[in-house]
């Protein structure tokens, strides 16, 4: 994703907060500037001088309280990170929220001592902030030795909230159902059947939707990841097979598209034993096994379905199991990946996949990071629901 951001920084988190935010930006391909304040006192001039702020960003650096219109109207974005009292008093008393204004940039403002921050500047937040503004209300302590601890949005949060600001907002308005991860069918207390799957694809799916505008309901079993808190990113955490199918069918209604990821269990032992199972010398067990619901194929048989994407991660034959389940789970997309490739299947921070639906010839993607995987997917869905 492109675009021009300019960082207003202050206080002591521009030192420990600032530096790794703006270096996650620019690795993100995002054009950042850095307005430190300069005030008399723990300004962010005080921690890191011009000259480390130019080099962490790569551009030149004018303190806040030096910029001219221009500076903001050159930008896409505005963030404030973190805002501070006093950050809100150099609005407050320079020209910089007349310029910020009069740009109509958005802003995106991450408190930096929750509440207080907010609740001593409401109107500003509410009614001087450019149309699109938000505030990023986060819960990570920042430790600052002698200075103290902020509680702050975590970086990573940030990053989303920022594609957010800046993505073409396409799948705005639209509904969206993900599922995600593995299951986990529970045999005795202490033992379970499960699969390799870490959730990764169908976590990095659903934040692209999210960050698209989409309405989402991740459906996920238990996952080696954790989940940014996104406005419109909602999460239903289950264990089985069962559990997952349940959930679908509870928020299946007036969805738009639903992409089935998940790595639901084939099979679940036939019933739980409450007690740990002992082991009797010289006997094996055998376990019973019953078929799962397959929740995609139920979905695809419903007449009224939403545009439905489904996975095949194949260890061979890629090409004829991806047709077979999309005519036998009636869906418009299946998204297939040869899971004997390096750098695709699970645990992966990468996949290499081919798109196949009903009517257009196999289109293969380049091996490509799990997050842009996912923004490819939701291309092609994007445009078929625009058609
Ligand atoms: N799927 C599902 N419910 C199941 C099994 C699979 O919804 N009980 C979905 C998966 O989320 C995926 C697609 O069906 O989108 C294909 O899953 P996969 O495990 O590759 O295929 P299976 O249908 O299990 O077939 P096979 O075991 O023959 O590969």
């Amino acid at each position: 994703m492109a675009g021009r951001i300019l960082i207003i920084a202050d206080g002591p988190a521009a030192l420990s907060y600032a530096p790794e935010l703006i270096t996650r930006l620019r690795q993100k391909k995002y054009t950042v500037q850095v307005a430190p304040t300069a005030y008399d006192g723990p300004s962010a001039l005080a921690f890191v001088s011009e000259l480390a702020w130019a080099t962490i960003s790569g551009h030149p650096c004018k303190a806040i309280e030096k910029l001219d219109a221009e500076a903001f109207r050159q930008q896409d974005l505005i963030l404030l990170a973190p805002v501070s009292p006093q950050v809100l008093e150099v609005f407050r008393r320079g020209k910089a929220l007349a310029y910020l204004q009069e740009a109509g940039k958005p802003v995106l403002a991450v408190p930096a001592r929750l509440p207080d921050a907010v609740d001593e500047n409401p109107v500003l937040f509410q009614t001087q902030m450019p149309s699109r503004s938000r505030l990023c209300l986060g819960e990570t302590p920042l430790e600052l030795g002698a200075m103290g601890a902020l509680k702050i949005t975590p970086t990573e949060t940030l990053l989303h909230f920022v594609d957010a600001a800046l993505s073409k907002n396409d799948l705005q308005g639209k509904s969206a159902l993900i599922t995600a991860g593995p299951t986990a069918e529970d045999l005795d207390p202490v033992r379970y059947l499960t699969n390799r799957s870490t959730g990764k694809m169908g976590v990095a799916l659903a934040i692209a939707a999210a960050v698209r505008g989409a309405e989402v309901h991740l459906i996920h079993g238990p996952l080696q990841t954790t989940l940014p808190e996104l406005p419109n990113l909602h999460a239903i955490s289950v264990r089985s097979a069962a559990q997952m199918h349940q959930a679908v069918v509870d928020h299946w209604h007036h969805l738009d598209f639903a992409i089935l990821a998940a790595a639901v269990a084939d099979f679940t032992p036939d019933h739980y034993v409450p007690q740990k199972i002992k082991k009797i010398d010289g006997q094996s067990l055998i376990l019973h096994l019953l078929r799962t619901p397959d929740i995609l194929a139920e979905l695809g048989s419903r007449e009224d379905h939403p545009y439905l994407v489904g996975f095949a991660a194949e260890s061979d034959d890629v090409e004829i199991n991806a047709i077979n389940k999309l005519r036998k789970k009636r869906c418009d997309l299946i998204c297939a990946n040869d899971i004997r490739k390096p750098g695709c299947g699970f645990a992966t921070d990468t996949n290499q996949i081919t798109l196949y639906s009903p009517d257009e010839a196999p289109m293969q993607l380049p091996l490509k990071d799990k997050a842009e995987v996912a923004h490819d997917i939701l291309n092609h869905i994007a445009k078929h629901l625009a058609d």
